[in-house]
């Protein structure tokens, strides 16, 4: 039906006639003229008609936003002073000969030709029009040249894609699981993967050696920007591997696709422990183009009377840094106020600073609520660690060590974003030596990862002491999110049932992951991976802020989909063959 897409025409078309479909993104009318924007997912070209040719004139002024059309034209320079250096087809325009409309429409409910403040909700309910805006081709665009990419990086490092069942048993990632009900077994539900885990592990004890996949994953939790309950992975797996292979995997994989989609060469990945990361940044995904860092000072403040200092540094889960912001001195009180309110949502009890004038000055040089509680010889030996020059704020966190990490890496990110200090461009790492259990709320030990991480000790030793094990993990960070995940798995079924012990899974285990553990009896190679967030990826390679905008048509924050009105009521008959019954909500 056409001869070229509209995005790209140019200069080398001149004189030519073409003949093109697409939409009308804006219809102008300039006094016996008409302007029509036309565009397709390649881009927009400008097509004009004027009354000399009558039936098309008449058709053209016939048509709406959103039409569809079909035209053809002469391609001709624009004239000097109307080339649009903004649209990549600015430099030329079309002479508009005929015009069929292929399809009218309705006015759309929101507008597609300029920046649309159309609420989330507006836009997912008409989600494939909301698609049909540049920016979001655009997006949806850089996701198939990235899995393009990333598909071809690794079937040149030898992985094979091979699919794992969705409609499965549970996968222990942390979250809740989608159940799904079974019709043929009365009362028994599959469950949707939260990764391909176990599958993947299973085909590692096939032989299969290098496995990837773009899998979907499903998890039943707490929504943010970063989070969807239904995403994509770069699901990897090798066998005969240590962690250094799949880290070193994964970074070419990543400078391969920023390379070939963003021109960008990716800088080294530095490589943090865990305990270094917390310490440092308060976050076990760092921001690294963040230069501010947490300073612990509790030895300088153990014998001070200031009890809110002197409690958490003589205890030993507890925790004082302090945190330096550069130029921070000229922060209004309503501003530092803010920053207690911010640092308590992450359940800090206040937010103690000093400010500093003229360091030459002494106490005299200093503007703070707490000072005066302290010696001046410890307020001194603070702000010199802290490195802190006039001008600047020194913020204080005293709390347990997670409450201080939690909130004084969360006011680290705050404060480089408010004042500017975000470097540009790219910082990616390696966080590595993760402990292998944390202790949940209720005070149970769970898996730091998932149960089936190899611990870098023995059963016994991990039995001796579970708390201080470590796992053989790493997580790939980019620009402070969590890119991807991975570690080396066990492969000997004694240490998998120590750590199915460690858990309390002891019976559960067996029922749960039985299939896993008589896998590990028939010659399981030593094997391990790592998963990607694609959406992710995609989100930060895009430049887009949520990862709703880079998936075709997401969940809204409550899990549900505007358009499709999922998910909704089923009828009694198909609950009848499913053997449930909806209990009245109280
Ligand atoms: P993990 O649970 O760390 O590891 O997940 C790997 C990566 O998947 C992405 N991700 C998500 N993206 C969007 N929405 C979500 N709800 C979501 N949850 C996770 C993150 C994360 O880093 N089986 C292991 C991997 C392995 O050990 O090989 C796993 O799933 O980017
Ligand atoms: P208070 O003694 O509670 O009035 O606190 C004195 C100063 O210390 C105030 O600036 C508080 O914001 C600050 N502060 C209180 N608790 C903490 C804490 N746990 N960490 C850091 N600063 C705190």
């Amino acid at each position: 039906m056409r001869t070229h897409y509209c995005g790209t025409i140019g200069t080398a078309q001149i004189g030519e006639r073409v003949e093109l479909c697409g939409w009308v993104h804006r219809r102008r009318d300039h006094g016996g003229v008409i302007f029509l924007d036309v565009r397709d997912r390649t881009g927009i070209v400008q097509v004009v008609y004027d009354p000399d040719t009558e039936a098309s004139f008449a058709a053209a002024d016939r048509v709406r936003n959103e039409y569809v059309l079909r035209m053809t034209g002469r391609v001709r320079a624009r004239p000097d002073g109307t080339v649009n250096p903004d649209m990549t087809t600015g430099a030329i325009e079309l002479l508009g000969e005929t015009l069929e409309i292929l399809n009218a429409a309705q006015t759309p409910p929101f507008q597609l030709d300029e920046y649309s403040d159309a609420g989330e909700d507006v836009r997912l309910k008409y989600r494939y029009l909301d698609l049909r805006r540049p920016e979001m081709q655009g997006r949806l665009r850089l996701r198939a040249r990235i899995t393009s990419v990333v598909r071809r990086y690794l079937e040149e490092q030898g992985f094979w894609d091979i699919e794992t069942p969705t409609l499965t048993k549970a996968t222990p990632e942390g979250a809740r699981d989608y159940l799904v009900p079974s019709r043929t077994h009365p009362g028994q539900f599959f469950a949707l993967p939260q990764s391909p885990q176990l599958f993947k592990q299973l085909l590692m004890v096939a032989g299969f050696d290098r496995y990837y996949q773009i899998a979907r994953c499903y998890r039943d939790e707490d929504l943010r920007h970063d989070r969807q309950p239904e995403f994509t992975q770069i699901d990897i797996e090798a066998s005969f591997v240590e962690a250094a292979d799949i880290q070193a995997l994964t970074e070419g994989m990543l400078r391969a696709l920023f390379r070939e989609v963003l021109d960008v060469e990716l800088p080294a990945f530095p490589v943090l422990t865990y305990a270094e990361a917390m310490r440092r940044f308060g976050s076990d995904k760092p921001d690294l183009r963040n230069p501010l860092e947490l300073v612990d000072v509790a030895d300088l403040l153990r014998d001070v009377e200031f009890k809110v200092f002197n409690g958490p540094a003589n205890d030993p889960d507890g925790r004082v840094v302090a945190l330096r912001a550069p130029g921070g001195g000229s922060l209004s009180r309503k501003v530092i106020d803010d920053y207690t309110g911010f640092v308590a949502r992450f359940g800090a009890r206040g937010l103690a600073y000093i400010k500093v004038n003229d360091r030459t000055a002494g106490l005299e040089g200093l503007q703070s609520p707490i000072v005066k509680f302290l010696p001046e010889a410890a307020v001194h030996a603070i702000l010199e660690r802290a490195g802190a020059r006039d001008g600047d704020v020194v913020f204080f966190g005293a709390d347990r060590s997670q409450v201080v990490a939690d909130a004084m890496g969360a006011l680290r990110n705050e404060l480089a974003r408010d004042l500017g200090l975000l470097r540009a461009g790219w910082a990616p790492c390696w966080v590595v030596e993760w402990p292998l259990f944390e202790r949940g709320r209720d005070g149970k030990l769970g898996p730091a990862h998932h149960p089936f991480t190899r611990p870098t000790c023995s059963a016994a030793e991990l039995l001796a002491d579970p708390v201080g094990a470590h796992a053989a993990a790493y997580d790939v960070v980019l620009n402070g999110y969590e890119l991807g995940g991975g570690s080396l798995r066990i492969h000997d079924q004694a240490v998998q049932n120590a750590v199915f012990e460690v858990l309390g899974l002891g019976q559960e285990a067996s029922v749960k992951f039985g299939f896993l553990l008589d896998a590990l009896q028939y010659g399981a190679p030593p094997h391990g991976g790592i998963a990607l967030g694609l959406d992710r990826l995609v989100m930060l390679m895009s430049g887009a802020h949520a990862i709703r905008d880079v998936i075709a048509f997401p969940k809204t924050q409550t899990a549900s989909c505007p358009l499709t009105q999922a998910p909704s009521a089923v009828d009694e008959h198909q609950l009848r063959e499913l053997h449930i019954r909806v209990r009245k909500s109280d």
